[in-house]
């Protein structure tokens, strides 16, 4: 799809369908917005008869019933002025757009004058078209009797020369940021049949390329020499041999001892290994690299925009497989960073990678800050169902920065508590911990076994076990992965600038 400006006095009415956006506590005299009497009436014809009061992510379509454009005007709930969130404008316009895909529309254009009463004018298009952008998208490929979408050209109306600076500045915002999430999305659709850790690798690669950061992929024998034993014990019943994938932006050569390190979980599937899943639980296990597809689509972001920040992220991918030389429950490990872990279950694999690819940033890329982004526990789920990331720090002023981040993009988060008694349940008799925590407080275990191999280092770990996976379509969501986290890490990097 193009993006682009338009100026109202010259190009109005070239789109086939016209969103107009409506507070529920305006009235139809503040409809100021270049519309011809025929839209005019019509829109007030509807708002007259009170069938359309512009509730949040209410929507109503007017067919206007002629051959010139625009033939339909999509009028677009945008809830109380002073309830106005930038997310209550995002799911209106991702709702809209799934609405003019469904009518066949090729083009659509908008004009943002009236929702500039409530928001400045480069963030409400960075919302608008990252909306627009993210809803255009259906996980079909692999349907023989898909249709693309019909959805070719989106404008911004604009009335004054002085806007197209910010204009410009937030379309190119929110597409990047739309196409990030979509490119997480995509990754952890993709069935592990056909993405393995070598695919995974070369998609890095690939949007590396694309939009400018530098990728590195070791193959197994460099990561032997890494001594990376516990991501190794995890990938060895694989016949998918692991990959190391390491991502590098220096957005901030001044200050090139600070480097942000992002980690993300790779498993491109997750049998449980011989602790092995039930079918149900299985099934959904491509989705086990979110966190991967996450520091993926946020580095295209985090480059394409030129985040004045060094960031260097680092995917352990391998598949977690059920095999005679496989590793065991009762086994105890190495690891990277020289731990010796008692495995008491196969099925907490990620945290195995984790720790090796966060004392890999560390030690070999000088990682000054760390996060880490996985679909660690089931019982992240339990505890915040698809609502909320869990997190877990050892440090507040990060966590405030992640918090500032997430009230942006509007991927929730909620940091769980870290006491020492929590740390005693993952100490081990016969290592120096074990690979799990016991029935409960699951999701803080986990993460506080990460939270033993960042050496001090200001820290953030995401649980988006819950998150990252999507039952059905909603707003501008799509059935299947989320994409969470790609613009989350974006906006936290977008934190730590200066
Ligand atoms: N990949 C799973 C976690 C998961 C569960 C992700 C549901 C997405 C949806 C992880 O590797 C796992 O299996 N965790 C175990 C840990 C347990 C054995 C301590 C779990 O949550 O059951
Ligand atoms: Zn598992
Ligand atoms: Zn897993």
């Amino acid at each position: 799809m193009i993006f682009n400006n338009k100026s109202i006095k010259s190009h109005n009415n070239e789109a086939e369908t016209k969103f107009v956006t409506y507070f529920e506590d305006s009235s139809s005299e503040d409809l100021n917005l270049a519309l011809d009497s025929d839209m005019l009436t019509k829109i007030k014809f509807i708002l007259d008869s009170e069938d359309f009061k512009g509730k949040q992510g209410e929507l109503q379509i007017i067919n206007l019933f002629r051959n010139e454009c625009p033939k339909n005007i999509i009028l677009v709930g945008i809830g109380k002025k002073e309830d106005f969130t930038l997310d209550r404008l995002r799911k209106s316009i991702g709702k809209a757009t799934k609405e003019a895909a469904k009518l066949k529309a090729k083009s659509i254009d908008i004009n943002i004058e009236n929702l500039l009463s409530v928001m400045n004018l480069d963030m409400t298009i960075t919302t608008i078209c990252e909306a627009v952008v993210m809803a255009d998208y259906k996980f079909d490929k692999y349907k023989s009797d898909r249709k693309a979408s019909t959805l070719e050209e989106f404008s911004i109306l604009y009335t004054e020369e002085n806007q197209l600076e910010s204009i410009n500045k937030g379309i190119n915002e929110g597409v990047i940021l739309g196409q990030a999430n979509l490119l997480a999305r995509i990754l952890v659709n993709e069935p592990s049949n056909v993405l393995g850790p070598i695919e995974l690798a070369e998609a890095a690669k690939k949007a590396g390329d694309e939009s400018g950061f530098e990728v590195e992929i070791f193959d197994e024998a460099s990561i032997k020499e890494l001594n990376m034993q516990a991501f190794l014990e995890v990938a060895r019943a694989s016949v998918k041999p692991p990959r190391l994938i390491v991502m590098r932006y220096n957005g901030n050569p001044e200050k090139k001892e600070e480097i942000l390190g992002l980690v993300g979980k790779g498993l491109t599937y997750d049998s449980g290994g011989l602790s092995i899943k039930p079918t149900n639980s299985m099934v959904s296990m491509k989705s086990d690299m979110g966190g991967a597809a996450a520091v993926i689509g946020a580095m295209t972001a985090i480059t394409k925009l030129k985040a004045k920040v060094n960031v260097v992220a680092v995917v352990a991918a391998c598949e977690n497989m059920i095999d005679g030389d496989g590793y065991r429950p009762g086994d105890i490990i190495g690891s990277m960073g020289g731990k010796t872990i008692e495995v008491l279950n196969t099925d907490a694999e990620g945290r195995l990678t984790l720790v090796d690819a966060v004392n890999y940033i560390i030690e070999k890329e000088h990682a000054t800050k760390v996060v880490d982004i996985a679909t660690l526990t089931g019982a992240v789920l339990s505890a915040l169902g698809t609502t909320a990331t869990g997190v877990v720090s050892n440090n507040d002023f990060f966590y405030a920065r992640l918090e500032q981040a997430s009230k942006i993009c509007d991927e929730k988060v909620w940091r769980l508590p870290t006491f020492d008694e929590y740390k005693e349940l993952i100490k081990s008799d016969v290592a120096d911990l074990k690979n799990i925590g016991g029935p409960n407080a699951g999701s803080i275990t986990a993460g506080l076994f990460i939270g033993e191999f960042v050496q001090e280092k200001p820290w953030l770990h995401l649980d988006i076990a819950g998150t990252s996976w999507a039952d059905k379509d909603v707003d501008y969501g799509s059935k299947g992965g989320t994409g969470a986290g790609a613009r989350l890490l974006y906006h936290l990097v977008k934190q730590l600038e200066n």
